[in-house]
């Protein structure tokens, strides 16, 4: 029997068909429905392809209409806007035997009409609440386009910055990835799947993608499994207590076993451990990529071990569509192992409500009122200013005057439209809606106070613009260039081996210093990376990094130029002197041979000898247009037991001229370990408003929860012993203060 759906018959089919829309009812029904499926159908609910709006992988081509009429595709991505997916979805709940609705999924990864900072420049701002907002916002946009799904949040710590997609994670702390991994979920989940405006979120990639080696896309990753429980998954648990539904496996193989086909994750750790009861998919054909990493020995094969791991859907690889029912008969696969994987599927789809109303997501008039509203353009303009960072300001370059004669904007990137969205920006529009540094200027200054030159490209040789650059710049009271990485330098499949401003930008930085060398000459950087800034730090006298600040970073940097907003970003990952120091994090281990603070050059110490052990900007640096004084450290026992908590506190002031956020970071040493342990740890941070001259008392609750970690026989515990512990303004410090972790 074919059951039809008709969107004005929908609740009395629902009713028919036994769909309540009570939480409650969700397995049940699942179990009735898949009473009813064939095999194949099961199979097919873990099949996505492909729609065509969209292009994130190898072209693969398909017959989606005549596997979704089959009943042989349970979710596509790639496909969006309620046209798009309106006939899609008729399509698999009229056509198809039992009606089963798609689910549609899309790379909605920091916004999707309104396009926020990448998510490194979203880390920045440390403001949780704002990065929940801007999820929101993208959930409201994707979801009025028949979206019910986001490949997002990534949290892949990473701590190199080769890695392109460095540029779509939290950064390189377990402890701020964490917390921002969560915020990212609540935003896309909302507090109520069923609602029409919240989409599932996906933590991905499942696990330690971010250690690539030699910051190579795709490639291997060999890690001890207590730096793996203590660095790399917890971000994924943390999205899983915020309620994440659903896991993507990676692409890179863990140990010798690729992440899209390993049982001791996807199974031991994710399933038994943590009791996940969302679904995974995979990566974009990762599955089928286990036979080039020498693993599965052909697609068969692959499928195999894929499912057998845990891996609940297969994106793009066709695999699982044309052997899991071989494999069930071989015996090779138990098909116990694919209905759950079904029913786990199913679950999610009951979840969103699509039972209900397959076309929940499907309006016309949402889809016409929801794009680039006013308070969403406003929010990404308040994201694109606090994610910027300041890294340096000397003669007070910074903020610019809006009385100046005339300032010189050169620079590539100065009236872009393209590149400021940054990677992975889905269908944020690069042409029409956003707004470039030029025009965001244009808001403070006059056109006879603006000289503008292009100067050269972002990675071309051309230096025929060089004159221009120069003679503009020498007739300006004040120099802004506005430079760095195109777009497509960062995320996918974009590493570099040269982490330096890339072309001949660095050429006509050194020109125009050398034409103005006592003119105060700011440095606007858009990039998605850390990048070696060894020689400009040297050359201009403010740096501001902005990522690529999205839809609105030409107004929000604006904003920070002019100090209509006090830039209040940190840094979530360091930045090296050289290539050569990577990777480079704050959270190292100390070596038996530390350099001696006396004399760093002494002989047979763990050193280079070209350069220091130091990075260029630490982690948690970035300077405010005020300054922040910090005083009063207290701690409310010198002792804590396992039972209690301890308070550490620190009163800091605004002790210059203007208003300003303050991001105070709470930082521990576990002494001596079982296993050896980080220099310096993040526990905690607050990001506090002050105004001139105020003072505030920012207070941090310790427990010895806060302080465990595996040891070697990968046990989660606490150990005794002394801990030093400080509150401060960035990573940049020696501790003082210390208290005993006792038992009870
Ligand atoms: C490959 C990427 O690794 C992943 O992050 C993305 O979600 C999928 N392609 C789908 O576009």
């Amino acid at each position: 029997m074919r059951l039809t759906l008709k969107s004005n018959l929908l609740l009395g089919i629902s009713c028919l068909l036994g769909y309540t829309g009570l939480a409650q009812d969700y397995e049940a029904q699942v179990e009735a429905l898949m009473a009813k499926m064939t095999l194949e159908e099961k199979i097919g609910q873990t099949v996505m392809y492909s729609g065509e709006w969209d292009q994130t992988g190898p072209y693969v081509g398909t017959d989606n209409m005549k596997y979704i009429r089959e009943g042989h595709m349970g979710a596509m991505l790639n496909a969006f806007t309620v046209e798009g997916t309106r006939d899609l979805q008729k399509a698999a709940v009229e056509e198809s035997r039992l009606g089963i609705p798609l689910l549609f999924g899309y790379d909605v990864i920091h916004g999707h009409r309104t396009i926020f900072p990448i998510n490194l420049g979203l880390a920045a701002s440390w403001d949780l609440k704002l990065i929940e907002d801007t999820s929101r916002i993208a959930a409201e946009e994707a979801s009025a386009e028949g979206i019910h799904w986001t490949f997002a949040p990534m949290v892949d710590i990473s701590r190199d910055p080769r890695w392109g997609r460095i540029s779509e994670g939290p950064g390189e702390d377990v402890f701020l990835g964490s917390e921002i991994g969560k915020a990212y979920v609540k935003g896309f989940q909302g507090d109520d799947l069923s609602k029409f405006n919240t989409i599932l979120a996906c933590a991905k990639h499942f696990v330690a993608y971010g250690a690539a080696q030699a910051g190579r896309d795709y490639h291997t990753t060999n890690m001890s499994e207590g730096e793996l429980r203590n660095v790399y998954l917890p971000p994924f648990k943390a999205t899983i207590d915020a309620g994440v539904e659903t896991f993507m496996s990676a692409f890179n193989e863990l140990n010798g076993v690729p992440t899209s086909g390993n049982k001791f994750t996807l199974r031991d750790i994710l399933q038994d451990e943590w009791g996940y009861n969302g679904f995974v998919v995979s990566d974009y054909t990762s599955i089928n990529e286990m036979i080039p990493h020498g693993y599965a020995a052909d697609g068969k094969d692959a499928a195999r071990i894929g499912m057998n791991a845990g891996v609940d859907m297969d994106m793009m690889g066709s695999v699982y569509r044309l052997y899991l029912k071989e494999l069930i008969e071989e015996g090779k696969v138990d098909q116990a192992i694919v209905e759950d994987a079904c029913r786990r599927i199913l679950l999610a789809k009951f979840k969103l409500g699509l039972f209900e109303d397959p076309y929940r997501y499907i309006d016309q008039d949402r889809e016409d009122t929801t794009k680039y509203k006013p308070e969403f353009l406003a929010k990404a303009r308040e994201a694109a200013a606090s994610s910027s960072v300041l890294l340096q300001n000397k003669n007070s370059a910074l903020p610019l005057s809006k009385n100046a004669k005339s300032v010189a904007f050169i620079g590539p990137l100065v009236k872009d439209h393209y590149d400021i969205i940054g990677n992975w920006a889905a269908k944020g529009d690069r042409k029409g809606k956003a707004v470039s540094v030029f025009e965001g200027i244009s808001e403070y200054l006059k056109a006879d106070q603006i000289l503008y030159a292009k100067g050269c490209e972002i990675l071309k040789d051309d230096e025929s613009g060089f004159e221009e650059a120069i003679e503009i710049s020498k007739q300006a009271d004040a120099i802004v260039l506005v430079m760095g990485e195109g777009h497509h330098m960062s995320g996918e499949a974009a590493s570099r081996t040269n982490i330096r401003i890339p072309g001949i930008q660095p050429k006509l930085i050194k020109k125009i210093r050398e034409a103005n060398p006592d003119k105060n000459i700011t440095l606007v950087l858009m990039n998605g990376r850390p990048l070696n800034l060894s020689n400009e730090v040297d050359l201009v006298d403010a740096i501001l990094e902005i990522w690529f600040p999205g839809t609105m970073g030409g107004a929000g940097t604006a904003d920070v130029l002019f100090g209509a907003y006090n830039p209040s970003g940190k840094l979530t990952v360091t930045f090296p002197r050289n290539v050569g120091q990577v990777p480079i994090y704050y959270n190292m281990k100390n070596t038996g041979r530390p350099i001696p603070e006396t004399n760093p050059k002494e002989d047979y110490k763990s050193n280079y000898i070209d350069a220091p052990n130091s990075p260029l900007f630490v982690f948690g640096h970035g300077l405010s247009y005020t300054s922040f004084e910090y005083s009063d450290f207290k701690l409310s026992s010198d002792k804590l037991t396992f039972n209690e908590a301890l308070k550490a506190s620190v009163t800091i002031t605004n002790t210059g001229d203007m208003d300003g956020y303050e991001i105070a970071q709470l930082y521990v040493h576990d002494v001596v370990g079982s296993v050896t342990r980080p220099v310096k740890e993040l526990k905690g941070f607050e990001k506090v408003f002050l105004k001139k001259g105020e003072s505030k008392t920012v207070s941090f609750t310790i427990s010895a929860e806060d302080l465990k970690f595996y040891n070697s026989e990968m046990i989660y515990g606490v150990e005794p012993g002394t801990f030093e512990i400080a509150i401060e303004p960035s990573s940049d410090f020696k501790f003082t203060n210390s208290f005993e972790l006792v038992n009870d």
